[in-house]
């Protein structure tokens, strides 16, 4: 595909839908003002902080209603006629007098505000002041996204980073129009949510004495760390002024052992547990067979919900072994009341149990593949990892949803000779034997990292970038305007970007070394 002369003017991830670029400039001052409307204070704040300390400009914020022919105004408002947009949708126009960003919604308004900061030289992204000419071309652009759920998934159970680093992940999703962040919280080798009713969760379960490494050794560097529900509440906060929706994981019943070495009566046998040093799957889940676990699973979930006001809860369900179901009287006992055929549909009877739960409370349950079953009741959401991509499509094709997380693509933990950039750029989420009218059921997209082996900020930054971004355009621009090429040669200002960001990368010649033709 060729490139059009907009597309050598301005570079824009994920590219929008349609870009005019025009004669003329527009030039950012000390005289611009942003003209906006009351629902759109907050947003219009955003811009300003955006702006200030490149530009060293603190502009005026004026009401709309006292535009009185001032030039070199940033207007911010709300389109009335709604049915116009996609609800995150935009138009954005930059004209020599003004700079306009329309919106249905705040959420639309606030994706235009992501556009316009791109249009502008890469230094517009430095903490200092820059003295220099902040203009860009004047343009239209008209635009809204692929996919309602552009999604992250980071977990903080194998390796703890702490509220700065997810308010700094935030920030730059926020950048990429991605709007839901996946939070892994728990695991076998952490917990690290506070849970008020159950104090050893953190106390014991946030704790392990080390990591068996590569060489079958224990490190013995302790590895700890959990965020207060105040914590967590200024962070959903925080998430919700950029428009990402944040869906906490608790994982259940498998990938429990820290859960287990602070109360091992969940367990099967009982017996004693510690916070594990390795990773893999573990034999020791959850007892199916008692309710006390149910009554310990709805308490967490109960807090959760409290601090929590995504409708969806993810509760895991990946990976776990039928081993001590199958040794369990309490479980066996469940098989025999329940009329279960097997230890296989002990977990739909859990997930069953919560999800109608979750429905009781006005949530919706979200788990991985491996919940899928045809009893599985039908509002549950399914998160596509691996494996059984057929079941998955049998799931679409009733009219259940789905998100999808191809784990040979979209998984960024995995190093770049496994999946290079293009291979997850080239990954689209909608399967092509799936008959279109289904598509609707396939919310989006979702990147995940999962940090076994990533120790450290530096690290878990090298392994998201760029894949990210190329994420980022397969969530958001239409299917038949992604090109490659395209969008290598947009990565070049946006690494820039990044790195001005202070935000860790791998280099064109790292990732580029281990693209495969596809
Ligand atoms: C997973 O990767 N176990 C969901
Ligand atoms: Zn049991």
């Amino acid at each position: 595909m060729m490139e059009t002369k907009s597309n050598d003017i301005i570079s824009i991830i994920p590219k929008p839908i349609k870009v005019d670029v025009k004669q003329g400039i527009f030039t950012l001052n000390n005289n611009t003002v942003i003209l906006t409307v009351p629902d759109l204070k907050k947003q219009a704040e955003y811009l300003k902080n955006l702006m200030a300390p490149a530009t060293g400009l603190e502009l005026d914020i004026e009401d709309l209603s006292k535009k009185d022919g001032n030039i070199n105004t940033i207007i911010l408002n709300i389109e009335e006629n709604e049915k116009v947009f996609n609800p995150e949708g935009y138009k954005l126009e930059v004209s020599q007098g003004g700079i306009e960003i329309l919106g249905s919604t705040p959420q639309g308004v606030f994706y235009g505000i992501h556009t316009l900061r791109q249009l502008f030289p890469v230094e517009i992204e430095s903490s200092s002041k820059i003295d220099m000419e902040w203009s860009i071309p004047c343009t239209s652009i008209e635009d809204s996204p692929r996919f309602f759920w552009r999604g992250f998934m980071l977990d903080e159970s194998r390796h703890f980073f702490g509220k700065d680093i997810v308010k700094k992940m935030l920030d730059v999703m926020a950048s990429l129009k991605f709007n839901v962040f996946h939070w892994h919280l728990t695991d076998d080798q952490g917990w690290r949510i506070e849970i008020k009713k159950y104090p050893l969760l953190t106390e014991i379960g946030s704790k392990r004495k080390g990591t068996i490494n590569s060489r079958k050794k224990l490190d013995g560097i302790p590895i700890s760390g959990y965020y207060t529900q105040e914590e967590i509440r200024e962070i959903i906060g925080y998430a919700a002024e950029r428009f990402i929706t944040i869906i906490p994981e608790i994982d259940v019943p498998g990938h429990v052992k820290a859960a287990l070495a602070a109360y091992p009566e969940l367990s099967c046998k009982g017996g004693s547990f510690e916070v594990c040093t390795h990773f893999g799957i573990l034999e020791d889940v959850l007892c199916i067979g008692k309710e006390k676990v149910f009554d310990f699973i709805q308490d967490v979930l109960n807090e959760v919900m409290e601090i929590f006001p995504s409708e969806i809860i993810h509760i895991g369900g990946d990976e776990v072994p039928r081993t001590r179901w199958k040794e369990c009287s309490d479980c066996q006992a469940r098989i025999n009341k329940e009329g279960l055929e097997s230890e296989v549909d002990l977990q739909v009877y859990f997930t069953n149990r919560i999800a109608n739960f979750l429905t009781s409370q006005g949530r919706r349950l979200m788990g991985w593949n491996e919940i899928l079953n045809k009893n599985l009741v039908k509002n549950a959401i399914c998160q596509y990892w691996e494996n059984n991509l057929n079941e998955v499509l049998e799931h679409i094709k009733n009219n259940r949803n789905t998100v999808i997380s191809e784990r040979v693509a979209l998984y960024l933990n995995y190093r770049y000779d496994l999946i290079p950039l293009n291979k997850t750029y080239k990954y689209d989420p909608i399967p092509e034997e799936l008959d279109i009218k289904f598509h609707k059921n396939i919310f989006g997209i979702e990147a995940c990292v999962w940090t076994e082996h990533i120790t450290n900020i530096k690290e878990l930054e090298w392994r998201i970038f760029p894949r990210l971004l190329a994420v980022a355009e397969t969530g958001w621009t239409p299917k038949n305007k992604k090109d490659f090429q395209s969008f290598l040669t947009r990565l070049d200002s946006y690494l820039q970007r990044l790195a001005l960001q202070k935000i860790n990368f791998a280099t064109k010649d790292e990732f580029r070394k281990y693209e495969k033709t596809l």
